[in-house]
């Protein structure tokens, strides 16, 4: 599903380069569910960011779907991005003018899905989040909670192969947290799909099968863990 071979990266400032990811190699596999560890200023950020396409490393390869997204052109990138990854951002990132079925159906106004189809598959998922009352809302008139189940149903509308977030549960209280979790971990075991979340949280990682912590942009830590997710 996912493979990252030898990646490195450095941000360029001026003359100077400074190395933030070191040679990491790790494998993700469809259906699994991987918590990205480490503290603050480890490279967890980075590391997504590179993996869902959203800027080129300055070595190595991410190969998504058995193809290497660091050597697609623009276009290619930004369509391949809209059919194969999703990805759910800390701050829900919603438009505020738009409903929270709009919002859900956006990624799919670029594709040629019709505006029949593209209503029908927003309220099914909004019901699958638990929000299926919310649908001609506005964000602003949600919690924090129903937001970030808005920005997860508008992740999973486009069928992504894996699902990416930035630490998704970041901006809510212990309670909402663990309800979301809740909700990522159902949708990771029944409906199959591969997340790849950022966290600080202990408690979150030790919910998910599979652990990759960072430390200074290292790799020290992939372990893979039974019976977790409950
Ligand atoms: N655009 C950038 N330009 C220069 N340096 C950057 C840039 N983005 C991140 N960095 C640096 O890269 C390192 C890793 O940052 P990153 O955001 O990936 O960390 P993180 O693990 O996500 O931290 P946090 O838990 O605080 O979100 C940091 O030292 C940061 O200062
Ligand atoms: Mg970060």
């Amino acid at each position: 599903m996912l493979a990252v071979q030898r990646l490195s990266h450095s941000f360029r400032n001026g003359a100077e380069a400074t190395p933030v990811l070191h040679d990491l190699n790790f494998r993700v596999e469809q259906g699994e569910m991987v918590a990205l560890l480490g503290s603050s200023g480890s490279g967890k950020s980075t590391l997504l960011n590179l993996m869902a396409g959203l800027m080129k490393p300055t070595q190595g390869h991410i190969l998504i779907a058995g193809q290497a997204i660091e050597q697609m052109n623009e276009n290619r990138l930004a369509e391949f991005r809209r059919s194969h990854i999703g990805f759910i951002f800390q701050s829900y990132e919603l438009i505020p003018h738009l409903t929270v079925r709009e919002n859900v159906e956006l990624p799919l106004v670029f594709q040629s899905t019709g505006s029949r189809e593209r209503k029908e598959r927003a309220l099914a998922l909004l019901a699958q989040v638990g929000i299926g009352d919310k649908a001609e809302l506005f964000p602003s008139q949600l919690s924090g909670g129903q937001q970030q189940r808005v920005s997860i149903a508008r992740s999973l509308i486009t069928k992504p192969a894996i699902v990416f977030a930035d630490e998704p549960t970041g901006n809510l209280d212990t309670k909402t947290e663990k309800e979301i979790i809740d909700l990522l971990i159902d949708l990771n075991q029944n409906s199959g799909i591969t997340f790849v979340i950022v966290t600080h949280e202990h408690e979150v990682a030790c919910r998910t099968q599979r652990i990759l912590h960072l430390r200074d942009g290292y790799l020290i830590e992939d372990s893979r863990q039974d019976g977790a997710a409950g």
